[in-house]
């Protein structure tokens, strides 16, 4: 296999099977001039709500704006304190901040990566002015649903689910995004879902957020100029829904491919020294990433680049360690199992269309290194 051969993502591989479909969607809308709010957006907002088991879905411009929205639409405001992963993508935590909330940062499980159920117990003991959990369904695995929606219960707390990399992954075959009042999509172009630019999706059964997110996206409007609230312009293109809309009828069948992918990477890298993901058996794992650990990772991923494999960090600092959020007041050690992870993390190849012998190449040259 020649060098430069084999990207970490390649989403124009899809596109190019689908193109005649998409550009008809695309094409349809530009005939009609329906631009904003045009009838595909709550068509395809119809299609995700069933799709994930809800009865509302919301269009919205980007997932980082579905996770704020669900928050203030759920009352979280200035002092509040939000429940979060330590090991998750800034925007998660982003979306608390930028309502003048608190992120309380929570370690992860050593082996999902997800947030720890019996770490966030043992904070609610202490804790004052919490008000909602924010589990993240990171890599495409789902979280403890079952235990954090217990504690919500428990401690009278809400839940806002990020789902941005879990589209049409279950968790005891149920969809994720369904269990909390909230749950929040990306359709950022690589995602499982993907747009043709950004744009995502809150879904919910509480007809109040619903109503309420509906305002928020379109200048705090129902009604055209009766501004009941301060709200956003932040609404899923048009175009952008049909895109969606065409690709929602492919999605399972792609969540397949990745996770066929993902047990040829399991079945042939087994017992030669890398940590696999782990997919628990509650779970239906979609794959949004494949992400191993190494502890030579930098030699790793020199090696793969000399062998034409590029690969990802997933994520490479801690949100706790960044610049940004300097000023939580955590420090170098306050999360070590995300810590340790952020060190050795290394995400593979993986997306629908990577082709046998490609995986066949990148297992051959890790067994090899
Ligand atoms: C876990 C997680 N949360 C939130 C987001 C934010 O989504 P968007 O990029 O659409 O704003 C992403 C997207 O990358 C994500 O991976």
């Amino acid at each position: 296999m020649s060098k430069d051969t084999i990207s970490f993502v390649n989403i124009n591989r899809e596109h190019k099977i689908r193109e005649k479909e998409i550009k008809k969607a695309i094409n349809n809308v530009f005939q009609k001039g329906n631009f904003i709010l045009g009838e595909e957006v709550s068509l395809f907002e119809k299609d995700f709500a069933q799709y994930c088991q809800t009865k509302f879905a919301l269009g919205l411009a980007s997932g980082t704006d579905a996770l704020q929205y669900s928050l203030r639409a759920i009352g979280i405001g200035k002092g509040d304190k939000v429940i979060t992963a330590a090991n998750t993508f800034i925007a998660t935590v982003l979306a608390i901040t930028s309502l003048g909330a608190k992120p309380v940062l929570i370690d992860v499980d050593p082996t999902t990566y997800n947030l720890d159920p019996q770490k966030i117990r043992k904070y609610l003991l202490h804790a004052k002015k919490v008000k909602a959990i924010l589990p993240v369904h990171l890599y495409g695995h789902p979280a403890a649903m079952d235990s954090i929606i217990k504690i919500a219960r428990e401690y009278s707390l809400s839940v806002v689910e990020d789902a941005c990399q879990a589209h049409g992954a279950l968790y005891k075959n149920k969809r994720v995004g369904s269990f909390g009042d909230a749950g929040c999509f990306s359709f950022y172009p690589a995602k499982n879902l993907g747009a043709l630019g950004d744009g995502g999706m809150v879904v919910t059964g509480r007809k109040d957020i619903a109503h309420k997110i509906e305002m928020l996206r379109n200048y705090g409007q129902k009604q055209k100029y009766h501004h009941l609230m301060q709200g956003y312009n932040s609404r899923l293109d048009t175009i952008q829904a049909a895109v969606l809309k065409v690709k929602l009828n492919y999605l399972d069948q792609h969540n397949k491919m990745r996770r066929q992918i993902a047990h040829f990477y399991n079945k042939t890298l087994q017992g030669v020294g890398y940590i696999l993901p782990n997919e628990q058996k509650e779970a239906y794992h979609v794959y949004h990433l494949y992400v191993i650990r190494t502890t030579k990772r930098k030699k790793f991923q020199d090696y793969l680049t000399q062998k034409g494999i590029s690969t990802g960090i997933h994520y490479p600092i801690p949100i706790h360690l960044t610049k940004a959020y300097s000023s939580l007041g955590y420090k170098k050690g306050s999360f070590p199992i995300t810590e340790q992870i952020c060190k050795e993390i290394v995400s593979l190849p993986m997306f629908p269309y990577l082709k046998k012998e490609e995986m066949e190449y990148v297992s051959t040259c890790l067994r090899s290194f």
